[in-house]
Order: C-alpha cells, then sequence, then structure tokens
C-alpha cells in the first residue's frame, strides 16, 4: 500500500488509556492545559498507544467534464478519500483527464465496477447514463453518488433508491445546494419557529448559457437529457431545496413550461457545459428541440403555504442565480446563490437585517457547513464538499447518521418533475 492511499493515526490502546489521556491532557495546570506526555518508543512498547494504519476510501469518477472536475477537486480536499481511477466518453478522454488531474488509472466505466478496490462512485454524465450507472454500482456493491436529476424517470429513481436500502450502501444524489451554511441557517431557523408558520415561498433559478440558438448542450435533447431540460438541471435544485429548509412537501403543482428555441445549431463536436462562448459559429448542424427553455410553477405546500417559482437558461446576465424567498408569520428570509454568505431577514416592526456567515454567530448545526471563520467566503466548491464529507462519513461508518440528500430524495425528486410535465401539458392543477 502507498502513503498516499493510507491515513496513519496513533491511538491509545484502550479506552481506559484513552480516557486517563484526555483527563489528563485537559486538566488546567496554573491555568493552561497540560500537553499529554510525549510519543517516546517505550510507550509503544508498552503497550499504551498502537499505530493503526487505515486504508483511504477509494472512488472512481465517471464523467471528464464541468462535474467531474468539480468532483474531484473537492473529494481530494476531504483527506480520506482518493479518487483511483476515472472513466471517459472513451479511453483517450478517460486518459486526458487522468493525465490532467493526476488520477492513476483511466478505464471504462464497467471495468472499474469489477474493481474489488474501489469503494466508491461518482456519476457525473450525461443523465441517460445515471441509472445503469448507478444501478450496476450498487449490484457491484460500491456505494454511489450521482448527480441530480437522479434519473430519467420516476420509475428509475424509485428502483435505484429501493436498491439501494437493500444493499445497504451510501446512495447520494447531489443535491449540493443544500450544503452552503446560509442555507442550513435558514433550515435550522425555521425549525427553531424563528419565521413563525410558513406562509409563501417564491423564488428562481435563472441562467443565461443556453439564450442563443448557437448555443448548445447534450442537455438540450430529450434523449439524453429526459423530457424536462431546464426544469429538470436546475427546478430540481429548486424544489429540492423549498423543501429541505422548510421541511414542507409540495403537494400540489400548476406548472407553464415553455421552449423559445424550437431549434439549435448543433456543432459537429462534442461540447462540454459552459463552453459555448469558446465556440466559432461554423460546422453547426440545426436541430429540432424537444426540451423546455422555460418553466414557471404555481406550488402548494400543504393545507396553508403557497408559492410559485421559474427557472431559465435564457435569462441575459443572470449566470447562475438560484434565489428564494420564505415568508413566515413572525419575519422573512431570501438567500441568492450569487451572494452566498449573505441571507436577509425581513422584519415588519423592526429594520430588516442583512445576516453575514460567521459560525459563531450562527445556529451551532448550520456551522458545521463552515469551515471558514466569518470574512472568508465559502462558495460553490465549497458546498460540494460539504455534501462528499458527509457522504464519505457513511461510507466509513455505515451505522453513521444520513446527512446527506439520498436517492430516496431524488425519487421524490424525480416523482415531481413528472408531475410539472403532466400539468404542463394538461393545462392543469395536479395534485403530487
Ligand atoms: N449539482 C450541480 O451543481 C450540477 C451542476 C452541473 C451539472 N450537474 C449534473 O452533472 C451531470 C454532468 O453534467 P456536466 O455539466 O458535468 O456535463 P459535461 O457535458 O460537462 O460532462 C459530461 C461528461 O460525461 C462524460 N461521458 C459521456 N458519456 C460517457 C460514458 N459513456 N462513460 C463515461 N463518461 C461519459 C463526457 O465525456 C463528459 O466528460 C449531469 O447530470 C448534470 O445534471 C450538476
Amino acid at each position: 500500500m502507498s502513503n498516499s492511499a493510507a491515513i496513519i493515526k496513533i491511538v491509545p490502546s484502550t479506552p481506559i488509556i484513552a480516557r486517563s489521556l484526555q483527563a489528563y491532557s485537559s486538566r488546567p495546570a496554573g491555568g493552561v492545559a497540560k500537553k499529554p506526555p510525549a510519543l517516546f518508543p517505550r510507550y509503544f512498547n508498552a503497550g499504551v498507544f498502537r499505530i493503526e494504519v487505515m486504508r483511504k476510501i477509494r472512488t472512481a469518477m465517471f464523467g471528464t467534464g464541468f462535474m467531474g472536475k468539480v468532483h474531484t477537486e473537492a473529494i481530494r480536499r476531504l483527506g480520506n478519500v482518493e479518487v483511483v481511477a476515472v472513466a471517459g466518453v472513451d479511453q483517450a478522454d478517460a486518459e486526458k483527464f487522468a493525465a490532467a488531474f493526476g488520477v492513476p488509472r483511466a478505464a471504462g466505466w464497467e471495468e472499474l465496477l469489477a474493481d474489488k478496490e474501489i469503494d466508491a462512485v461518482h456519476i457525473c454524465t450525461p443523465n441517460y447514463l445515471h441509472y445503469a450507472m448507478a444501478k450496476a454500482g450498487l449490484e457491484a456493491g460500491k456505494n454511489v453518488l450521482c448527480e441530480k436529476p437522479l434519473t430519467m424517470t420516476y420509475a428509475e429513481a424509485k428502483e435505484l433508491a429501493e436498491l439501494g436500502v437493500k444493499k445497504n450502501l451510501a446512495n447520494c444524489v447531489n443535491h449540493n445546494l443544500r450544503c452552503y451554511p446560509m442555507v442550513q441557517q435558514v433550515r435550522r431557523m425555521i425549525e427553531a419557529g424563528e419565521l413563525g408558520d410558513i406562509l409563501i415561498v417564491n423564488g428562481t433559478y435563472f441562467q443565461d448559457w443556453l439564450l442563443y440558438d448557437t448555443d448548445w448542450n447534450w442537455r438540450a435533447q430529450a434523449a439524453e437529457n429526459g423530457a424536462l431540460r431546464a426544469m429538470g438541471d436546475i427546478g430540481s435544485h429548486w424544489m429540492d431545496q423549498i423543501q429541505h429548509v422548510t421541511g414542507l412537501k409540495i403537494t400540489s403543482l400548476c406548472a407553464d413550461l415553455q421552449t423559445f428555441h424550437h431549434s439549435r445549431k448543433k456543432p459537429k463536436g462534442a461540447v462540454e457545459t459552459f463552453s459555448g462562448k469558446k465556440l466559432a459559429p461554423s460546422d453547426y448542424d440545426s436541430v429540432k428541440i424537444d426540451t423546455d427553455d422555460f418553466g414557471a410553477v404555481l406550488v402548494r405546500l400543504g393545507d396553508r403555504a403557497r408559492g410559485s417559482f421559474a427557472v431559465s437558461q435564457m435569462s441575459a446576465g443572470r449566470k447562475n442565480r438560484f434565489e428564494f424567498e420564505i415568508y413566515g408569520t413572525k419575519c422573512g428570509v431570501t438567500w441568492n446563490q450569487e451572494r452566498p454568505d449573505e441571507l436577509w431577514i425581513g422584519q415588519r416592526n423592526t429594520p430588516n437585517q442583512i445576516m453575514i456567515k460567521d459560525p459563531s454567530l450562527m445556529d451551532p448545526r448550520a456551522a458545521t457547513f463552515a469551515d471558514l471563520p466569518g470574512g472568508h467566503s465559502e462558495g460553490y466548491d465549497d458546498a460540494h464538499k460539504q455534501n462528499f464529507r458527509r457522504f464519505y462519513k457513511r461510507v466509513a461508518d455505515p451505522s453513521a447518521a444520513i446527512e446527506y440528500p439520498t436517492f430516496a430524495d431524488g425519487a421524490h425528486g424525480m416523482g415531481l418533475l413528472e408531475k410539472v410535465l403532466e400539468s404542463s401539458k394538461k393545462r392543469a392543477w395536479v395534485d403530487c
């Protein structure tokens, strides 16, 4: 085993030694905690300490694009997990990524699943591949973290959720947006009753990277993406988030989907997400578009709470603006992903506040999502890291609490997406 694959820990040999050592090291002596005794060889010889060599968790990355890179970097920040292999659209694609990111092995994803030394896989490929990869991963005994939307259909997602439970393997759908510190702050404020009863939810998820008909991505066609594009890609995040923070479920909805460009110019070569701006306007095929550019949805969350949201990939100037507003009987809050460390708190009778992320001032459970002190920003990359940390805690210890979005959450989200499509087609309210 190479050093990079191992974590070496020096630990007390028995619980009694551990407790005595803790008591000794925390006992104040003249106001200053004493340091633990120096680790001379005699302590090892006497059996006071032993050396534990723990194998790092080994992970394979499926997908070499936008998310493949984001996941690889975030995993490496965890410390106890290493990316040992990568699969791409073909061997050359995987090798290019392996060379660029220092991943030791490049191979096909099915070959990697047959490797008994691999503990977990991250699925960062186009949506149509998620189901087959996640199912095969669970069947092969791997813990699986899959990008959203979990699958192409509710039936597939439900099957995966059941399989994850049956196999007792960690399974996570990457709703990383849950993991911003100030989002967790809102969740805990609501839980503590600080907003009162929730009355109104509202928001948008707006982007502009598919504004022109020359903007192309695999998401544009249902065959690789699934029937819902803007709604599936980013509306899935919005619906997951609002239910996660409020603790309420969307119980009915009324949706209106729109495709502004009925055809788009598809470049003849492959295109990575968000890279449209780099392409020269030549060598395109004109293709018919069967997915939504925009969607607006009215939602009911139980008997009392009401709301609405809209998603778009054609809103000029909005790069990745995910925003929610929540209004309760006591106060309101607004959070926007493009300014993630800020939380607006709206008051009726006192001045409104902007709360800035500072773990020392936050709810202690929300503060566990912040690794840096106040004034040190934490953003998109960090939210992935927080989600992955919680996932790998469960991989390391299958009895650990589940503190991340699971395949069951992904299946619930797929169910809602199918209701959105049904509602838009029927031009009517549907119950969820
Ligand atoms: N959670 C988030 O914030 C977030 C953000 C963006 C995308 N996503 C999701 O991540 C997934 C990937 O999106 P992306 O933006 O990275 O796309 P991308 O086009 O940038 O990358 C997709 C990758 O999949 C690879 N691929 C294609 N076929 C493959 C195969 N047969 N085997 C292995 N690899 C294959 C491609 O080579 C490419 O590297 C999607 O499901 C998307 O919805 C999530």
